[in-house]
């Protein structure tokens, strides 16, 4: 897989990140709040770049039926989310169409937090179907199907510790071994 970004530079892009919270929120108490799956790698190094009194809460943005599109999103939340007055951050793994953006922020605004910023771990260039952009952005990249540090392909792929570009020959060599009809193994 051709690698976008390694170890060291997704450190220290996400050591920048932390050091802009902290600049903005100071010893503020902050609520993250995270888009599962993919934000998962993220959440574990940023959280630990951050050192104001910090609570996390998870939710899960999920297309209605399977749907193709992330036009109709479900917003699931996982534990009660006690966000009311709090200043939230709410963080997701990539900014594509920016649809799960849009309308996850609109349920947690619902909620009226004092505050709200976006930060994203990847955000794809030319691709936005909104108006709104993420207050932060760690990496921008092309208009690519990437996987790894948390980004996947049908739920493979997360535990890269890097960011590649996932290829024709890499989605050969993945329905060769990993869908259910494989042959070889
Ligand atoms: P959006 O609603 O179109 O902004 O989509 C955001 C979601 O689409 C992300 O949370 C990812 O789950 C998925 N996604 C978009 N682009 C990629 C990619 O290049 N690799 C892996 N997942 C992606
Ligand atoms: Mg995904």
């Amino acid at each position: 897989m051709k690698i976008l970004f390694d170890q060291d530079v997704i450190r220290q892009g996400i050591e920048q990140l932390g050091s802009n919270l902290r600049r903005e929120y100071g010893q503020n108490p902050i609520t993250v709040v995270a888009i599962m799956t993919g934000s998962i790698v993220m959440l574990a190094d940023l959280v630990r770049c951050l050192d104001m009194p910090l609570r996390i809460s998870l939710i899960r943005a999920s297309s209605y039926r399977g749907g193709v599109t992330s036009g109709d999103l479900h917003v699931e939340e996982l534990e009660r989310l006690d966000i009311q007055g709090r200043d939230v951050l709410l963080i997701d793994d990539i900014f594509d169409t920016g649809k799960t953006l849009v309308e996850v922020t609109k349920h947690l605004s619902s909620l009226q937090p004092r505050s709200l910023k976006t930060a994203v771990f990847l955000n794809k260039q030319g691709t936005s179907q909104v108006a709104m952009e993420p207050d932060y952005s760690v990496f921008k990249i092309p208009n690519e199907f990437v996987v790894g540090y948390g980004l996947d392909y049908d739920d493979f792929y997360r535990n890269l510790p890097f960011v590649a570009v996932m290829e024709q020959a890499d989605l050969e060599e993945h329905s060769r071994r990993l869908e259910p009809n494989a042959q070889s193994r």
